[in-house]
């Protein structure tokens, strides 16, 4: 088994590392670790250039704002989306959030008559969703009287186009489904989806939280309406992520949180709001985090997203070849030999998955149990939880192994024979 190298990536771009020498870190689905121009760029600026952002005429705040706008275009540029349609939020569930709250508003007749839901119309998602792009729908269906229908998964934790075909109908309004599972690992066919959304004349939501940092996405040519991320889960930092956005939605979406900074005008009884994207950045903004933003996707693009992809596709085989020949293991998704992103959820026979954590914890391996923000998924599986190993782009064959290793030795450890 071998991975395509990354050639400019050093593990010792990453602190952390340095910091734990014989760390195998397999928890980058949940946040990923930064490279030191991240961290760098981040702390530069605030010692040296930090000043207030599009506020005021100094020459300090024109430079602040520059570099701010600067990293919107360089995030932009690197999702394929123009500047105007890149919106800087806290993270992914901002983002979905935004886009809910908004179509509420719409819907209260606060906005755009073409955003809104009334009742009976349809939004449909998957049972497959985090949280972040199920609950926002489920509270803009009660607002609106909505119906909230779901695709559901196979023994697999898998959901599929003809699942979601079954659930589409003349009165789905809004289609919201995660490009990569953060569990199974499954690739949605966006461009099906997209094809059949546009048949039903309905809007397209890509929750892309897992799909960005690994592999080249440009959002225009997938054609969906809105897309969110987030900058942790791809070598950025904390508290910030983005909303994308077609230009001509966003300037019609009522802005979920309104204040100073997203206004033309103000009157005592009424505010007029800026086209996007400002209209949606009401308040002073995570300006520190969107310039390690700019670095991470400026890190990222000199690795080169295919090379991510292929680096990561051959993590995702070693993952799959060695969960699959542990005894009493069994690996959620894809089946062997599909395509699937390098994240690998399992159940081990006889043993809780918090267990298994707290084992391969002890033995210095870091991934994630639990129900990873996918409740109903897990309840479909009929388990309460299970064990994630999720990749990034300094994952390496040696982190499989000692994974593997520390896998096939939980069962004997817990005395479990069957
Ligand atoms: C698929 C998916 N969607 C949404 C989210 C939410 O992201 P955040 O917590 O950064 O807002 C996550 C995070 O785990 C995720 O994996």
């Amino acid at each position: 088994m071998t991975t395509r190298s990354l050639g400019r990536l050093r593990r010792t771009d990453f602190p952390y590392y340095a910091a734990h020498p014989d760390a195998v870190y397999l928890d980058s689905g949940a946040t990923s670790q930064r490279p030191e121009t991240v961290i760098s760029a981040e702390t530069d600026f605030v010692g040296a250039d930090y000043a207030a952002v599009h506020r005021g005429s100094s020459v300090a705040t024109g430079e602040a704002t520059w570099a701010f706008e600067t990293a919107r275009e360089r995030v932009a540029a690197f999702i394929g989306a123009g500047e105007r349609e890149l919106v800087w939020t806290a993270g992914a569930t901002d983002a979905i959030n935004m886009i809910a709250l908004g179509i509420s508003d719409a819907s209260l007749g606060l906005g755009s008559a073409d955003l809104a839901l009334s009742a009976g119309d349809e939004i449909v998602v998957t049972e497959a969703e985090h949280h972040a792009n199920l609950i926002p729908w489920q509270r803009l269906a009660a607002r609106t009287g909505a119906v909230l229908r779901h695709v559901a998964v196979d023994a697999d934790g898998l959901w599929s186009l003809d699942g979601m075909r079954r659930e589409v109908s003349p009165r789905t309004r809004l289609i919201s489904f995660p490009h990569v599972s953060n569990v199974t690992g499954q690739i949605a066919p966006v461009a099906d989806i997209v094809g059949l959304a546009a048949e039903v004349g309905a809007l397209t939501v890509l929750d892309a939280c897992q799909s960005v940092p690994h592999m080249p996405v440009d959002f225009s040519t997938l054609g969906v309406d809105f897309a969110a991320f987030s900058a942790h889960k791809m070598l950025g930092p904390t508290g910030i992520g983005a909303l994308y956005g077609r230009a001509e939605l966003l300037d019609v979406l009522p802005p979920a949180r309104t204040g100073g900074s997203m206004i033309t005008t103000v009157t005592m009884e009424h505010a007029e709001f800026l086209p996007a994207p400002n209209r949606f950045e009401a308040g002073t903004q995570p300006v520190s985090q969107a310039i390690g933003f700019g670095a991470a996707v400026d890190y990222l693009a000199s690795l080169g997203m295919s090379d991510v992809r292929s680096h990561e596709e051959g993590i995702a085989e070693a993952l799959v070849e060695t969960v699959t020949r542990t005894p009493g293991v069994r690996l959620i998704g894809p089946a062997p030999g599909d395509e699937r992103a390098a994240i690998a959820s399992v159940i081990v026979d006889g043993v809780h998955a918090h267990d298994v954590g707290q084992f391969l914890d002890d033995r210095g391996v870091t991934i994630r149990t639990g129900h990873h923000c996918a409740q109903p998924l897990h309840r479909a599986l009929g388990v309460p939880a299970t064990v994630r190993a999720s990749a990034s782009v300094y994952t390496d064959l040696d982190d499989v192994a000692r994974f593997g290793e520390a896998l096939g030795e939980v069962r004997d450890y817990f005395g479990v024979t069957a």
